[in-house]
């Protein structure tokens, strides 16, 4: 081997060059070569039993899976260099999701952010810390919508919202991918899970969806075009089906309107072992089967199971698979090895300088918690607390020194011991002045008794304030952790009320994976931050905020509801031909005893609680006071092609400086087929000096109202279109335009 290669090669590789070399390649490749390539391995799954090294020396391999010390990845791309059948470098993918080493807050956190520039800079150093292991391939970014927070994976979503997730999946793409997927720190991007899994019923994982095709189109669809316009290398099917049809053999998606609509020209990976799943979820009746499901369906890679590398080439043989589309799969597979310039340089060598890198990483992964985190709720401006005049603090409850649980889901490579917890934080925040009395009270955020708990009551009772640290653990959000209730586990709310007794300020953090119900103890705190699972540097970002070195400046990027019956609960919901009245709400309680039947002049509402959500999209307090005024919409009549612009005035009424997210929403009034009763079209974030006013303008583009209605596909239609614009999705400064026929 010789390692004194690196990425990256001196120029990026030629577009046209990587076409002739990857023809001429696959020219001489047999088809058992190419099916090779379509394989991707992971230590210990080969099937029949054989080693990586062996199964890459026999071609019989092109990608590899959770292999991560460089040494081993060297070892690996030199076999295949040097010993495989075409010297063809492999792709070594990992699940790089939040970050490598460093830990940056769950991707829902970084929703909360509303930042691509700093989700940019996320990814981008997750993908610096992968590739100086050797991995180039990672199997993010997830941006599959998610409206229900039972579902585990919402944590690694970025929210409810499609516009808010299309613009952060572009940002993250740019962070994995750089300007040159040839660059050291570059490595490919995988936009996950095509498409709908964010929809599984009751957010059980694995669940079937139930998605009408206006609302794919509409909803689930657009983030993964967004990914793809924005240059991602591959994509992740879904495991889940969709109007019967298993995503990993939807061809209707991979081939209509992947490859046909949008011209993605990257490569399509399943999941883990999707494809034998084929059978299970009957579509298919044997593993045989559903390799050529998935083959014809435009699946170029398998991940971790063997049925291409066991059927294909007989399918081929037999006519059930076009040699054509074994040879399309291949030629992307290797144009993405050519792009990444592995073929130039596929061993890894760390040359910088680790410390200075390290330094950065967490500099960016404290600013994106700082960011991440939200101010649900601030009564009589308690936050920030003045460390001046903090003499003695009780921190309680399970998540205060959480170093490894504040780190969130999907952390294979996070390093723990650089994980900063909030207790951590607070000391070094504060030093010596002030006295802190720490106690958990409850073991883990399950726990149903109570461990001095007098001890704690009394700390309270001698503390200036008491801030809780509550939640749930990492374990108990990400793939195949689904929960029913969504309250706060165990006995925390229990905690809660006994610490409210004791008259004292209460402070709590939530640090949790989705949203919680939270509707037993929002009463009982005078205020709440939400910081979500924040990473490695959680507890200097929580420390910041709640001393009031920053103020928070995040916004919830999914509606928090107030009982898991209110589910799914989204704010572009749909109005209906009865929307929630107020005055139209009847109360359990209020219902005599045998009421006739009735109706009549009721609307859209559950009898047992508010038809609102406990805290809406968009929503997120701040140390500052935003106003909105001063609405002009220009021109007031657009044509197809043409823009309007939409401004406000901003004004920070407070006392201090802050960064507040402008969001601009658009609802389309009379339409041919229903739509929603607003859509974020439109955010920024601008900081602010106490007492200064910004005008902030948006540019709404025709297209930009174009909606999907089956069987048209994408049209736009002229009318009226109302405009609000504000600090969340109830924002109620609003206007209106018209959009008039060409
Ligand atoms: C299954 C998950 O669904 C997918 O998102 C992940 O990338 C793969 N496993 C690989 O770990």
């Amino acid at each position: 081997m010789d390692p004194s290669h690196q990425r990256p090669a001196a120029d990026p590789p030629k577009a046209l060059d990587i076409q002739d070399r990857v023809a001429a390649l696959v020219a001489r490749m047999s088809l058992d070569d190419k099916i090779g390539q379509m394989a991707l391995g992971q230590p210990g799954t080969a099937s029949p039993p054989e080693t990586l090294g062996d199964a890459i020396r026999g071609g019989r391999i092109g990608a590899v899976v959770n292999v991560v010390e460089r040494a081993a990845i060297n070892e690996l791309q030199r076999i295949a260099v040097e010993e495989s059948p075409h010297g063809i470098p492999l792709l070594v993918g990992r699940d790089v999701i939040h970050g490598f080493q460093t830990i940056l807050p769950i991707p829902l956190g970084q929703a909360a952010s509303w930042n691509p520039e700093l989700v940019r800079a996320g990814a981008r150093v997750a993908a610096e810390e992968a590739a100086r292991s050797g991995i180039n391939w990672t199997f993010a970014p997830m941006i599959d919508i998610s409206r229900d927070p039972r579902w585990g994976r919402i944590a690694e979503s970025l929210g409810e919202d499609v516009f808010l997730t299309g613009r952060l999946a572009m940002a993250m793409v740019e962070g994995f991918q750089g300007r040159s997927l040839a660059d050291a720190g570059s490595i490919a991007a995988c936009a996950k899970h095509f498409a709908g899994y964010g929809a599984a019923e009751s957010g059980r994982d694995y669940a079937t969806t139930n998605i009408p095709d206006n609302e794919l189109h509409n909803v689930y669809l657009p983030p993964f075009r967004a990914a793809v316009e924005g240059g991602v290398a591959s994509l992740m099917t879904s495991f889940s089906d969709l109007d019967g049809v298993p995503a990993t053999a939807h061809a209707g998606l991979l081939r209509d309107v992947l490859r046909g609509q949008w011209s993605f020209d990257g490569i399509v990976v399943s999941d883990w072992e999707s494809i034998p799943q084929l059978s299970v979820h009957g579509l298919t009746a044997n593993d045989r089967e559903a390799a050529i499901a998935a083959a014809n369906a435009g699946v170029e890679v398998e991940m971790a199971s063997a049925t291409y590398a066991r059927h294909l080439a007989d399918a081929v043989r037999s006519g059930r698979v076009d040699l054509e589309t074994i040879d399309a799969a291949v030629a992307r597979i290797l144009t993405l090895k050519f792009e990444l310039g592995l073929f130039e340089a596929p061993y890894t060598q760390a040359t910088d300088n680790p410390q200075a890198k390290r330094e950065t990483a967490l500099q960016v992964a404290r600013q994106a918690a700082l960011q991440s985190m939200v101010l649900l709720k601030n009564h009589n401006d308690l936050l920030p607390l003045d460390s001046q005049r903090m003499e003695r603090l009780a921190i309680l409850g399970p998540l205060a020194d959480a170093a490894y649980e504040q780190l969130g889901t999907w952390i294979f490579d996070g390093e723990a011991d650089r994980s900063v917890s909030a207790l951590a934080g607070i000391r070094a925040r504060l030093g010596s002045d002030t006295e802190i009395i720490h106690l958990p009270v409850l073991e883990t955020s399950r726990s149903r008794e109570f461990v001095d708990i007098d001890a704690a009551l009394a700390a309270v009772r001698a503390a200036d304030a008491a801030i809780l640290f509550l939640g749930e653990e990492s374990i108990l959000s990400g793939e195949a952790h689904s929960r029913a209730n969504i309250d706060l586990p165990g006995a925390q709310a229990k905690l809660v009320q006994r610490i409210r007794a004791s008259g004292k300020p209460v402070v709590a953090v939530i640090l949790a994976g989705r949203p919680l119900t939270l509707a037993n103890i929002v009463d009982q705190v005078d205020a709440m931050l939400y910081a979500w699972h924040p990473g490695s540097m959680g507890g200097p970002a929580i420390a910041d905020l709640l001393f009031g070195i920053e103020s928070p400046s995040g916004k919830l990027p999914v509606t928090f509801p107030r009982a898991v019956g209110q589910i799914p609960l989204y704010y572009n919901a749909k109005n209906t031909g009865k929307p929630p009245r107020p005055d139209t709400v009847t109360r359990i309680d209020e219902i005599p005893v045998q009421a006739p039947q009735t109706s009549l002049g009721m609307s859209a509402f559950h009898l047992d609680i508010d038809h609102t959500p406990l805290f809406a999209f968009g929503h997120g307090l701040s140390y500052a006071r935003f106003e909105y005024s001063d609405l002009r919409i220009r021109p007031p009549q657009i044509a197809p092609g043409e823009c309007v612009r939409i401004s406000v005035e901003l004004r920070n009424a407070g006392r201090r400086a802050a960064e507040e997210i402008a969001q601009l929403y658009v609802r389309d009034p009379v339409a041919s087929i229903t739509r929603p009763v607003r859509e974020l079209k439109g955010f920024q974030r601008v900081r602010v000096a106490p007492g200064q006013a910004v005008r902030i303008e948006f540019r709404l583009h025709a297209d930009d109202l174009r909606f999907y209605r089956r069987p048209s596909g994408w049209i736009l239609e002229p009318g009226r279109f109302q405009v609000w614009v504000g600090g969340d999705s109830n924002a109620d400064l609003a206007g209106e335009f018209q959009l008039i026929d060409a």
